[in-house]
């Protein structure tokens, strides 16, 4: 935690969009590459089509660059209007929105193996925001967590730091996960990033709370939820600088077990 980030805070509305973009994907060190590695290859493995939903997505478009490989609709949510609109900015192309273009050709050069054109990274950039077609409130505290979604639940699901950065409790983290995954389809993928040995984050000059879970505490969290161990890949990296309040970051992507037919 910086100096001048004394206590950890739960408002929200002290979450500076911009502060954390800077802070978090300001640059393309190895915890980046890592998670766009990640989602390359999720997005890879998983079987393609049907609606993805980014569930506490923040004001960060990244995990969408690989997503649209595998989903033909995107919903992309979060618990603040300030986030939602930074993500509108970017769709819209507003001056000023943030840069996503070194992350884009990152994207696209780990899911090819080879090098891109500014002519590629524009192409998708204009494929996510096609896809894209809501963006939703959403709160993982209640059984029903988006608002104004139709209910149907999604093929897809990705969460990137969301169940276990937005709480310092341990059994409100089982409950925000068990309400996220209650919008994925059974027989439908779970796609998540979490901070790793975390006791809290900072964004700007305010921090903010973070539960400390390791790989085998989500492992066991996408057990008791009904996920199959055997499609189960999980992953971490270190964190790349000494500054950060959390120890590295974890990747799984999970199966729902599948509705039973019989
Ligand atoms: C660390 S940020 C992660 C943002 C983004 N997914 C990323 O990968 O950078 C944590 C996010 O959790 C959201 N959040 C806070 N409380 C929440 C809640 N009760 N339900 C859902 N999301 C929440 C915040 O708005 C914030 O965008």
């Amino acid at each position: 935690m910086s100096p001048s980030s004394p206590f950890v805070t739960e408002d929200w509305s002290q979450f500076d969009p911009a502060a954390y973009l800077d802070e978090y994907y300001g640059d393309l060190g190895s915890e980046n590459l890592a998670l766009m590695r990640f989602l390359a290859e999720a997005c890879r493995n998983i079987p393609s089509g049907g609606r993805l939903l980014d569930f506490g997505g923040g004001p960060a478009i990244y995990p969408l660059i690989s997503a649209v490989t595998c989903a033909d609709e995107i919903h992309f949510s979060d618990y603040l209007q300030a986030n939602l609109d930074e993500v509108a900015r970017w769709i819209g192309k507003a001056p000023g929105a943030f840069d996503w273009d070194p992350f884009i050709q990152t994207a696209l050069e780990l899911e090819s193996g080879t090098a891109c054109s500014a002519e590629e990274v524009h192409e998708r950039a204009s494929q996510i925001r096609q896809r894209v077609t809501r963006l939703l409130r959403c709160d993982a505290s209640c059984a029903a967590p988006l608002q104004g979604a139709t209910g149907e639940p999604y093929d897809i699901v990705m969460t990137n730091f969301c169940a276990e950065s937005a709480t310092a409790d341990r059994v409100q983290w089982h409950v925000y996960m068990s309400n996220i995954v209650s919008v994925l389809k059974p027989g439908g993928w779970l796609v998540i990033s979490a901070l790793k040995g975390a006791s809290r984050y900072s964004v700007g000059d305010a921090s903010f709370p973070a539960v400390e879970i390791f790989e085998d505490d989500l492992v066991e969290l996408l057990d008791e939820a009904g996920f199959s161990r055997k499609c189960l890949d999980v992953q971490s990296v270190a964190a790349d600088r000494p500054t950060r309040d959390y120890q590295g970051l974890i990747f799984a992507a999970a199966q729902k077990t599948p509705a039973r037919t019989d």
